[in-house]
């Protein structure tokens, strides 16, 4: 078949005159007459051929080249020549084309469903999704397949150079509360029980420390099923990482110096030394536990102030009285938000919408005021709420720097409602005034953050039952440990206040990785089950090897994991996880190219003891 001398990105000017053989598939196709030009390409780029009568190319070759059509996958032989018609400099090999002397034809296309070509118009993304191997044959994709492989490798080599061993832990696992909804896989040897898929691998790479691996890393497939979103696919990729006598502070260097050794390598980046933030100023200044600090807006609570204006919303907020843990807040609250220059940019049309927006949140709305340039030259506070901040203007502007051509937007309610509502609006708001940058305007600015210092529990607000807010093996902070095991387990207001070991990366208003210091006591874990109100046989019943591991020499150990697929996606610049997915699904979880999930035989369902109650689909087997 004529096996290929070069790929269709590697020959310049130093080859002209040689021989040689290219294979790759036909990316445009130009008939001028006497001459045939074709572009070939393949993952490396793109070559120009031409057929020449005058330099190779027989009547029958010609007549071959004239049927040559896009995406048709052939080898030819030729030689270098210097491009007759003059140099394209948009292309690598540019300079040069290839006389084409012998033409084979491997593949002959049907009429394809659509070009592979970025330039062009594409076609929805469902669609290309059918038909995934052609929308990966485009130079974008094969550039994200590559930065990914980019990723992977240097990764494993970070991790290598650390001393971690490469484990795989099982696919076919046991379904454990983790959070997520899990897939389950049911068992053919013993009817009526299920194997899980692992919503991450946490417990086997904790039992891997117990087992004394010293160091674990694996880039694992993991398990959740939820609806996917822009950046969260139910089956996902984890760089997955756990270590043995260890606390905190070595994991989290460890981890900087994979982030620095990662954007370096992958994009010539250097990250300087992180941010960190704990949980309750993240909340308290940004409104959400993954601040994007690309942009400022840092919100205010301003209750004391609002307690002194005459104004009803103020006032019935901030006697609602608290409606949460876990800062023991007594009262409702008054956030602000200042936005400099959003008094001419947030027309009224858009601060209207902005209340409809934070009713999705449970607030009541957003009241707005602006700062302009007064008659007499002086700051003055204009429409919205003005009238009722206008007799402590001066207090008021003092308080938030407020300055001509400032808006500030409120938001009054509970606690927990106004903190939720204020962080999503700040979001918006930047995205509104332009200060969020598009991704892949080079990929920056890359704002990095450790958020730590997380509350271990919270209140599930449907069953008012304590939740890990990490997960449930995440240990107390050091210093937390000995008030964590005094407390009874009715003292709400200790428990409410003890800080986990946990901690997050946040990049840019993402949550790139998370992990903790784990339990490593049985009495402690136990405790944990306890809280989280699972009984002694429960716990026993779902997790006895671990509490079994953790009586057996388990020592002291932390880990982490990163989400391979935010982290390619950061580097693509993209804001779609399905981009950096080889086979990604659709909103509802399908593969739209194999057809997956599907229907399968009553046979092989009677195998596994499953008998479905779904009404049979017309065409269905079975
Ligand atoms: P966590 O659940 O925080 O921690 O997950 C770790 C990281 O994985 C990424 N991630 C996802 N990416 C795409 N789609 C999803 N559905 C998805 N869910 C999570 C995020 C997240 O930061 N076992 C613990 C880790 C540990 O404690 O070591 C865990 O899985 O980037």
């Amino acid at each position: 078949m004529l096996i290929r001398t070069h790929t269709c990105g590697e020959l310049r000017d130093s080859h002209v005159g040689q021989t040689i053989r290219l294979n790759g598939w036909v990316n445009s196709y130009r008939d001028h007459g006497n001459l045939v030009f074709i572009d070939l390409r393949d993952r490396f780029g793109i070559t120009q051929l031409v057929f020449d009568p005058d330099d190779g190319a027989d009547a029958a070759m010609m007549a071959a080249a004239d049927k040559l059509r896009n995406e048709d996958v052939v080898a030819i032989e030729g030689k270098v020549r210097v491009r007759i018609g003059g140099e394209n400099p948009k292309l690598a090999s540019g300079k040069i084309e290839i006389a084409v002397t012998t033409l084979r034809v491997l593949s002959k296309t049907d009429n394809p469903p659509f070009l592979p070509d970025d330039m062009g118009k594409l076609p929805s993304e469902e669609f290309r999704m059918a038909y995934r191997y052609i929308d990966l044959r485009r130079p974008r994709m094969q550039q994200i397949l590559a930065l990914r492989h980019k990723v992977y490798q240097s990764t494993r080599r970070y991790f290598d150079e650390n001393g971690f061993l490469e484990v795989e832990t099982p696919i076919l696992y046991k379904s454990t509360p983790e959070g997520a909804r899990e897939f389950l896989v049911p068992s053919r040897h013993v009817a009526g029980t299920f194997y899980a898929l692992p919503q991450s691998p946490q417990l086997f790479k904790q039992i891997l420390m117990i087992s004394g691996c010293d160091r674990y890393m694996q880039i694992c497939r993991c398990f959740r099923d939820e609806d996917p979103r822009a950046d969260r696919q139910a089956e996902f990729t984890q760089i997955d990482l756990e270590m043995s006598f260890v606390r905190r502070e070595q994991v989290m260097e460890m981890m900087e110096g994979f982030v620095r050794r990662l954007w370096k390598e992958v994009a010539g980046v250097d990250v300087p030394p992180m941010l960190r933030m704990t949980y309750r100023e993240a909340m308290e200044d940004y409104g959400i536990d993954r601040p994007d600090l690309r942009y400022d807006l840092k919100i205010r609570d301003i209750s004391e102030f609002a307690g002194k204006v005459d104004f009803a919303i103020f006032k019935n907020a901030l006697d609602k009285g608290n409606d949460r843990p876990p800062f023991n807040s007594k009262r409702g609250v008054v956030k602000a938000v200042r936005v400099p220059g959003g008094a001419e940019k947030l027309t009224r049309k858009i601060t209207d919408g902005y209340t409809e927006f934070v009713k999705g949140f449970g607030a009541g709305g957003v009241a707005v005021v602006k700062c302009i340039k007064g008659e007499d030259g002086q700051p003055k506070l204009d429409t919205g709420i003005a009238k009722f901040l206008e007799p402590h203007s001066q207090e008021f502007r003092t308080l938030l720097g407020v300055e001509p051509g400032d808006t500030v937007l409120f938001v009054a309610d509970t606690y927990a409602t106004a903190t939720k509502a204020i962080g999503e609006l700040r979001q918006k708001v930047a995205r509104d005034m332009g200060l969020v940058p598009k991704p892949g305007a080079e990929g920056g600015p890359w704002k990095f953050l450790w958020v730590v210092d997380f509350p271990m529990f919270e209140r599930n607000k449907e069953t008012g039952k304590w939740v890990a807010m990490h997960h449930p093996f995440t240990s107390p902070r050091d210093d937390q440990m000995q008030a964590f095991l005094d407390a009874g387990e009715d003292d709400e207001v200790t428990i409410e206040g003890i800080v986990s070991a946990g901690y997050d990366i946040v990049l840019n208003g993402q949550e790139i990785a998370g992990g903790s210091v784990r339990i490593h006591d049985r009495d402690v874990q136990s405790k944990v089950f306890r809280l989280l109100g699972l009984t002694p046989e429960q716990a026993k019943e779902k997790f006895s090897f671990l509490l079994e591991a953790l009586s057996y020499g388990a020592p002291p150990h932390a880990g982490v994991a990163f989400g391979l697929d935010r982290l390619v996606m950061n580097f693509a610049g993209t804001e779609n996880i399905r981009d950096v997915i080889a086979f990604p699904k659709t909103q509802t979880g399908a593969d739209l190219m194999t057809k997956a999930p599907s229907h399968v035989p009553d046979n092989q369902l009677t195998d596994v003891h499953i008998k479905s109650i779904a009404p049979a689909t017309p065409g269905s087997p079975g």
